[in-house]
């Protein structure tokens, strides 16, 4: 049999593209080398660590939270093995979810490593050693990313044995609180993962070697945010490079440098978590043989996701953009589409990108600094949630929302929120700049939504300065 798609990884991307793929007619299969399906996102990523997330904000809730609002609790008791059943569940359900709609969109699922193996072939390898070889007329991948090694000042590879020194797997896996956790990377992971620990006890140190936290996103935002962090209980030791981590006893020391190598000093943890970034993850497919470009790591496509050899693409952490499972997915649609002679297509000025911390940070389109950047002429509203009635009524004043829109045509070319609810929120400027619209159109929409909306409809109206409530 010839298959008409063979899709390697199950991942967010490669799931939803076989899926689609299927339902548009094409006879398709799918690989994955892991014992289950879903890839980093379900199995160790966004649903993990989303469920971690939210059971630890509850408990901070049940002990921080709620006296304020009249709702008098005994001091809440953590049960942190519970809190794991939680999260094995949720990712439980979520992975045979993927299983079920494999068999209900009838694609044949090959368990195993997949790689090229010359034209129109994927050889498919069990954890038994044993091979099969599928034909197939064209070929995604969709094999997502891996953690990035972190070199010490000798540039040997900080090893992660994912007990004492863990990555995000290991950190969404401890068997107890560490008293004192030290994150290397203040970006999207180290924070959210950095989050949960604190809310369950942790003491929180995170170095970062820029100078800023959540590089990527607005400056004036990650600034803010740092500073409602730092009132949480983070600490942050900014602009320094991590130089080593050693055992030490039960625990371990970290040590680190200012950038400039003026200071250093060293920090002991119970545990640390190397947050500094995840590249494409291409290992045993072996692309180079099969012809395949890589530009720094990353497979090289084409607008149609196409890369340089013919019948093969490629989509989501494996190629170029963000590395976001939503991103990832729209992807395996528009390949899927491609596929079947249609106009898939992946708007990538409108993609948002949410932090799941307390309060969340949200953020779709360009920055105030890369429009400063690209030197376009730019007009700024903002909004604090403080003047904002539901979010006083919640008692989640903390943060704002901010515009950034043509100061010509008053279109929408970025906006960032910090605060309550902004993960949610972000969703209708994403909508809006998907269909081009400005900031008053932007305004317009929010009267249909009321309560937090309000907040950014005043910050829409104030590019043109005519907010009402400040
Ligand atoms: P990141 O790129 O967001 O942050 C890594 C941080 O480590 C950066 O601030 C960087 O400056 C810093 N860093 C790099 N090398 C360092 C060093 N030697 N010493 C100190 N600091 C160093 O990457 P992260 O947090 O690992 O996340 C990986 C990917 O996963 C990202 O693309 C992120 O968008 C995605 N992700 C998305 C989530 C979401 O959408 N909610 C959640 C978690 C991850």
């Amino acid at each position: 049999m010839i298959y008409d798609l063979v899709v390697i990884g199950s991942g967010p991307g490669g799931y939803v593209c076989a899926i689609r793929a299927a339902q548009l007619g094409l006879k398709t299969a799918v690989v994955e080398k892991d014992p289950t399906y879903g890839g980093t996102c379900l199995n160790v990523g966004c649903i993990p660590s989303k469920a971690l997330l939210h059971a630890s904000h509850m408990f901070e809730e049940a002990g921080h939270g709620l006296a304020p609002l009249g709702v008098i609790v005994d001091p809440p008791k953590l049960d942190l093995a519970a809190m794991m059943k939680h999260k094995n569940e949720t990712v439980g359900a979520n992975v045979n979810g993927v299983a079920f709609l494999f068999k209900k969109n009838k694609v044949d699922a090959y368990r195993g490593v997949g790689r090229l193996a010359g034209a129109g072939k994927v050889e498919v390898t069990g954890a038994d050693g044993a091979s099969q070889t599928l034909e197939t007329r064209n070929i995604v991948i969709a094999t997502g990313s891996a953690v990035a090694p972190l070199r010490d000042a000798s540039g040997a590879e900080i090893q992660i044995d994912e007990k004492l020194v863990v990555s995000s797997t290991g950190a969404l896996s401890l068997e107890k609180v560490p008293q004192r956790l030290v994150v290397i990377g203040a970006g999207v992971i180290g924070l959210e993962l950095g989050s949960v620990w604190r809310r369950l006890g942790a003491q929180v140190t995170a170095i970062e070697y820029l100078d800023r936290v959540l590089p990527g996103f607005d400056l004036e935002v990650a600034t803010r945010f740092q500073k409602l962090l730092e009132k949480q209980g983070f600490a942050f030791k900014l602009s320094s490079k991590v130089t080593g981590v050693k055992h030490e006893g039960e625990g371990v020391v970290v040590s680190y440098s200012s950038v400039d190598g003026a200071t250093s000093d060293t920090v002991a943890a119970d545990v640390v978590l190397v947050a500094t970034g995840r590249i494409p993850y291409t290992q045993a497919l072996r692309l180079e043989e099969a012809g395949v470009a890589l530009e720094r790591g990353r497979v090289v496509i084409d607008d149609h996701f196409a890369t340089n050899v013919p019948g093969v693409y490629a989509i989501g952490d494996v190629v170029r953009g963000p590395m976001l499972a939503h991103k990832a997915e729209d992807e395996g649609v528009a390949v899927a589409e491609i596929l079947t002679g249609q106009a898939g297509h992946v708007n990538y000025n409108v993609i948002p990108s949410v932090v799941y911390t307390s309060p969340e940070v949200a953020s779709v389109g360009v920055t105030e600094e890369d429009a400063k950047a690209k030197g376009l002429d730019v007009a700024i509203g903002k909004f604090p949630f403080s003047a904002n009635g539901r979010a006083r009524s919640m008692r989640e004043t903390d943060g704002f929302v901010k515009f950034i829109a043509d100061a010509a045509t008053d279109r929408v070319l970025g906006v960032h929120i910090l605060g309550a609810g902004a993960g949610e929120l972000i969703a209708e400027a994403a909508v809006l700049m998907e269909f081009s619209g400005s900031s008053e159109d932007l305004a317009r929409t929010c009267h249909a939504h009321p309560t937090m909306s309000e907040a950014m409809k005043e910050a829409a109206l104030a590019v043109a300065k005519r907010a009402i409530h400040i």
